[in-house]
């Protein structure tokens, strides 16, 4: 049917006029043409028949030729029974011109074309492209290198069939089809991803596609990276630690895979928990210092290293000590401020000395110019980190003081006689011995403490030059004191007597000047004896006996067994080793109101005391005379016998104590007898 429309459709004919002529003649009078039967572009399926079908027109048994590409591969006559010149079992020349493939391989993938020729016609032909697919099976994925780093300029993605070609591939990240762009290039049978990041990590997947079958194929690539900037904590979040605190470093960082985490100090490594932290515990301040966290990505061996810095104080010892000092030889006065200990030094300034007076842990600065700081507080700033705080210290140079006397005496009743001269000084005073304008050193009679404070007066002689004025000068760079001490040989102040309410117990009392060389005093008694259990009859001692050996610190005694109805007379008798000072002042008590003192001492005086000794089975010594004291001491045993035989007292006659550590300082109102001077001068 088509040929008969050919004149009206076809171009080759004459013309419109010639064809409307030759309307009902026969169909040669057209051209010859030829056209596909079908589709030109042709997929088929390896193994399969396809035929590349055409049809011609204009010409009648035209010769008809195959060329794949531009190769012949078959030429007959159509219409002619004998196919000749197909030299295949896989071609199969049709009747009609079309070609057929049986069982079509592979290799005849191609572009076909066919010519049709007739003599007197000119030639023509018609192309078709022939796509033999195969199944596609067994894809493979691989990459370019084994390891995907980022930061690496291109990562490939390969896939591979073992059989079979796709038409179509599609690249899939994480489910999502990738484009052709500037991160991916797809091309050929690979995906290219430009400037690899961890974003990258994930599952690929290509999808083949021809008109036969399709394949996906998956891989994950996971993206090696970091370690990346870790993070450094010191935990807890201090500036400072205090030695003896605990605390914790740790260090993280991203990385694939997790990067593993060591820790030095000071070049060694140290304890890491699995975690990558550090625990020191009860730090000390040579744990101060910088820590390096060190980061190894295992795989890409990348490191990275990063520092912190852990700074542990300690506090120094106390407080800070102040403290000023003479310089030896000249005038000037050395400040000190101490305060060590510390971690880091404490800093130690004296900003009222000098604007830079300043140093660490143990300064000292030197000033010349001293009378100016006379008693003012010249303060040390003490600046530690953990701490702040002062100390100061008042140069002051000697105050009026008093003197203090203090005598002992020895087993063999030496006596020993020390005078401090105490006076209160910064920095200390010293001080210069003086006695009748002599400058005493210690030697075998007078001894200075190391301190020179105190004099040392040994043996003294309560009846010799020993009993003089001693002068001492306290000095120090700021100014001198001198005191003079006018030593008084033993002797009472005043004394008192205090009966009690059923009048058999006196109370006495006495006072001594302040400075009177005393070791212990005798309290003597005249009257009848005391009354005792074993010694109910009272003989009558008509002179003064020693009742009582009381030491030098003693200000009073009380004597009891006393006779109401009797009258009694007591005194003290002071005394230095073995000399005796003057007694006090008799005291009476009792009834017998006509007599005076002296009266009884006058009566006293007019009994003989052989009498006494004979009629009392020990005897007596008549103590009760006035004389003048100084006296020679009697010896020991002598003094024995002085003692009335009838005391009772329960301290008896012990040998006199050390009074060294127990006599105080005697202290009160000072007797204007003695030192007028000192009076004025203390005051
Ligand atoms: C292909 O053609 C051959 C020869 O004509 C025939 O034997 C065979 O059965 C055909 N195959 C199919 C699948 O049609
Ligand atoms: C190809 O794939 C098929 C099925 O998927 C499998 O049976 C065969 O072993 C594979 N061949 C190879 C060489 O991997
Ligand atoms: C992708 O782009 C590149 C150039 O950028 C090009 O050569 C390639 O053919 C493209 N591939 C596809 C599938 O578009
Ligand atoms: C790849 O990753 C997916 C999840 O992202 C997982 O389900 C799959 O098992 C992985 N495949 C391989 C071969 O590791
Ligand atoms: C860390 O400290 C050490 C020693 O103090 C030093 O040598 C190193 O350069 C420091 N490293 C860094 C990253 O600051
Ligand atoms: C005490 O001094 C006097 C006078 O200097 C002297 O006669 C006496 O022997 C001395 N006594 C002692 C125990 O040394």
């Amino acid at each position: 049917m088509k040929s008969l429309w050919c004149g009206i459709i076809n171009t080759n004919c004459i013309s419109l006029s010639i064809v409307f002529v030759l309307k009902n003649l026969k169909g040669n009078l057209c051209y010859l043409t030829v056209s596909p039967a079908g589709p030109v572009s042709v997929e088929a399926l390896v193994g399969t028949n396809v035929t590349l079908g055409v049809s011609h027109a204009g010409a009648s048994q035209p010769e008809v030729m195959w060329f794949m590409g531009s190769r012949l591969i078959a030429k007959w006559t159509v219409g002619d029974d004998s196919l000749p010149n197909v030299a295949s079992n896989i071609l199969k020349p049709e009747q009609d011109g079309s070609l057929t493939f049986i069982n079509v391989p592979l290799s005849y993938n191609s572009t076909y074309t066919v010519e049709m020729t007739k003599i007197g016609e000119a030639k023509v032909s018609a192309t078709f492209d022939l796509f033999v697919y195969d199944i596609i099976m067994n894809v493979s994925l691989h990459t370019a290198s084994d390891d995907a780093v980022e930061g690496e300029v291109k990562f490939t993605l390969y896939y591979s069939t073992m059989r079979g070609e796709a038409k179509e591939v599609r690249w899939l990240f994480n489910g999502l089809q990738l484009k052709n762009g500037s991160h991916y290039s797809i091309g050929g049978k690979k995906l290219t991803i430009n400037q690899l990041s961890r974003n990258d990590t994930g599952r690929y997947t290509v999808l083949l596609t021809n008109p036969f079958s399709s394949e996906t194929h998956h891989r994950n690539v996971t993206v090696l990276y970091g370690p990346d900037l870790p993070v450094l904590k010191v935990s807890p979040t201090k500036a400072v630690f205090v030695s003896g605190e605990s605390l914790f470093l740790s260090c993280q960082a991203e990385g694939e895979p997790a990067p593993s985490t060591s820790w030095f100090f000071n070049g060694e490594s140290i304890a890491t928990s699995p975690a990558g932290t550090v625990h020191l515990n009860n730090v000390k301040t040579s744990q101060s210092g910088v820590y390096t966290c060190v980061m190894v990505n295992t795989r890409t061996e990348v490191t990275l290293e990063r520092n912190v810095t852990v700074i542990v104080y300690e506090p120094p010892s106390g407080g800070p000590l102040c403290s000023v000092q003479a310089v030896n030889g000249s005038a000037a006065l050395q400040f000190l401020c101490l305060w060590p200990g510390g971690a880091p030094e404490a800093q130690v300034s004296f900003p009222g000395l000098s604007y830079n007076a300043s140093g660490y842990s143990n300064y000292s600065i030197t000033i010349n110019d001293i009378q100016r700081l006379n008693g003012q507080e010249i303060i040390c700033k003490a600046e530690h980190p953990l701490n702040q705080t002062q100390c100061s210290v008042i140069p002051r140079g000697p105050v009026d003081f008093l003197p203090v006397v203090l005598t002992s005496m020895s087993e063999d009743e030496r006596t020993m006689v020390v005078i401090h001269c105490s006076a209160e000084a910064t920095p200390e005073a010293l001080v210069l011995w003086i006695k009748n304008g002599e400058h005493l050193q210690t030697g075998s009679k007078y001894q200075i403490s190391t301190n020179t404070a105190q004099l040392f007066i040994h043996d003294f002689n309560a009846t010799s030059t020993d009993l003089d004025t001693y002068t001492c000068t306290a000095t120090n760079p700021l100014g001198n004191t001198t005191v003079d001490t006018t030593l008084l040989g033993p002797q009472i102040s005043n004394s008192s007597v205090f009966l009690s309410d059923d009048q058999t117990e006196v109370t006495l009392t006495w006072h001594v000047p302040l400075t009177s060389v005393i070791t212990g005093f005798d309290i003597q008694m005249k009257g009848p004896e005391l009354s005792s259990p074993s010694q109910p009859k009272r003989n009558i001692m008509s002179d003064f006996c020693t009742i009582k050996v009381m030491p030098a610190s003693a200000g009073n005694t009380t004597v009891s067994g006393l006779d109401p109805k009797s009258t009694y007379y007591f005194r003290i008798v002071p005394k230095a080793g073995r000399t005796a000072g003057e007694p006090s002042e008799q005291l009476r008590i009792g009834p017998a109101a006509g007599l005076s003192g002296a009266a009884i001492a006058g009566l006293a005086a007019g009994l003989p005391c052989a009498v006494l000794v004979l009629l009392v089975v020990l005897g007596f010594i008549c103590c009760g005379t006035r004389d003048r004291s100084p006296r020679y001491p009697v010896s020991r045993a002598v003094e024995k016998v002085v003692i009335c035989r009838s005391t009772l007292l329960r301290g008896r006659l012990k040998p006199p104590p050390e009074y060294r550590l127990h006599q105080t300082e005697r202290s009160g109102p000072l007797p204007s007898v003695n030192s007028g001077v000192r009076m004025a001068t203390t005051v």
